[in-house]
């Protein structure tokens, strides 16, 4: 039997549903704050995402599909949708719109982890990118928009972590004092941590042994470190959440799987989640756009796991289609005139079924029973007759006057 490929799944009608109020909900919570609806294609050059999203990160390790499109050209399908949209960007020359260019976009990404619950090889994120202004007015109106999206979705357990990660250099410079603070301490530390203390000292944050994990916490944090600017930046950022009521936990060693943030850098979890707690996330990307070969340009955005948001908000119930009417034949020989009713009633605005399985008409009646059906037009030879599923009225009239009287009752009621 030939199923879904490993990590992947279907969205099934009732899913379906779930996932259209969430778009429906994104489309009005961050319409209302001007941002626009944005897609790109599902693959793109290999190198938007080396370059991009960085050549040392487990994404681009070891996480995307890449393929040769017979052309000899290196085809990516899109492992996230920060640097295409910062592409397009560029490609279409929004620097002459007004700034920030405010963007959204629900779409379906691609890595190849090892799948678990929340974690997928195929999954959707919704997402938005304010291109253009290094405000941190806009920072803080990004973390604020995407609270209420998990909020007016239901999402429970939400907790939020930011931080600042401020410029390359200081990064860069961070970094080298970790080293040698880390050389020092070299005989307390775990092997594994010790062993990658030059390839990335700052994964000794996330040890969990003892001996490392009394070293860390005296260890000299990126946070204290920042540029005057940055810690400015970030200070006004804060203050913009506080005035909005927004309760954050601040985690100087908060670190994301990708290689283009600057500054600000903010995290959602769930603890309706399991090990995948995270449901959203993102931060500033200032240099991104440079990478690019882009006019230099500052961003910020964040996306949040379609999946993920479901999960922690749980089941919804989900609400059954309302049908007006259902159409059945009384006998084989009228399914002309049964056919033609059906569609007129859908061109008068209704929603219309009709009998396709050759049911018996007591199996008919069964099923728009089944199916909520307000009414049942049963066509005969003779004529039709209209019955009222709610009252159990039922009138005969000629084909022309059945949608005439729908019409009619559904107005009085
Ligand atoms: P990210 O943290 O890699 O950020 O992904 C954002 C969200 O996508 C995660 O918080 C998670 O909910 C969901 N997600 C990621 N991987 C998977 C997976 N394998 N299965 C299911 N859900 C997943 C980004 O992608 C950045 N582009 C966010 C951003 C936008 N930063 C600035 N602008």
């Amino acid at each position: 039997m030939i199923q879904a490929p490993k990590g992947t799944f279907d969205v099934l009608p009732d899913d379906a549903v779930r996932r259209e109020r969430l778009e429906r909900e994104a489309a009005r919570v961050l319409g209302a704050a001007g941002y626009r609806r944005i897609e790109t294609p599902a693959f793109e050059a290999t190198e938007l995402f080396t370059r991009g999203v960085g050549e040392a990160t487990d994404i681009v390790q070891k996480e995307m599909y890449t393929f040769d499109d017979g052309g000899g050209r290196s085809l990516t399908l899109r492992p996230e949708g920060t640097a295409p949209v910062c592409r397009a960007y560029i490609e279409h020359g929004m620097h002459k719109l007004p700034q920030p260019v405010k963007l959204w976009y629900l779409s379906s990404f691609f890595r190849a982890e090892a799948p678990q619950r929340g974690r997928y090889r195929q999954f959707w994120q919704v997402g938005a990118e304010a291109i253009g202004s290094a405000s941190p007015e806009t920072d803080a109106e990004l973390i604020v928009l995407l609270a209420e999206l998990l909020e007016a979705l239901g999402v429970r357990g939400v907790k939020l972590t930011i931080s600042s990660l401020g410029s390359p250099e200081t990064r860069a410079e961070y970094r080298d004092e970790l080293r040698g603070y880390l050389r020092d301490h070299e005989q307390q530390l775990s092997p594994e941590v010790r062993g990658r203390i030059d390839l990335n000292p700052l994964r000794a944050f996330d040890a969990s042994d003892r001996g490392t994990r009394e070293v860390m916490r005296d260890a000299p944090k990126l946070l204290d470190r920042l540029a005057p600017e940055d810690a400015e930046h970030f200070a006004q950022v804060r203050a913009l959440l506080d005035d909005a009521g927004i309760h954050y936990e601040l985690d100087p060693a908060l670190v994301r799987g990708l290689d283009y943030y600057t500054r600000t850098l903010f995290e959602f979890s769930s603890d309706a989640l399991g090990a995948q707690s995270g449901v959203g996330g993102g931060g500033r990307y200032d240099r991104l756009m440079e990478l690019l070969d882009g006019p230099r340009t500052p961003g910020c955005g964040w996306a949040a796991g379609v999946e993920r948001i479901l999960l922690s908000a749980g089941e919804l119930p989900v609400q059954a289609d309302v049908v007006d009417l259902f159409v059945s034949l009384a006998s084989d020989d009228v399914g002309r005139t049964a056919f033609s009713l059906a569609l007129q009633a859908r061109r008068a605005g209704l929603n219309a079924q009709l009998e396709l399985a050759g049911r018996s008409l007591r199996g008919q009646l069964r099923h728009a029973d089944r199916i909520g059906a307000r009414y049942v037009a049963i066509v005969g030879e003779e004529g039709t007759s209209l019955k009222n599923m709610e009252t159990g009225e039922q009138l005969e009239l000629s084909p022309n006057e059945v949608i005439p009287t729908i019409l009619r009752g559904s107005r009085l009621s």
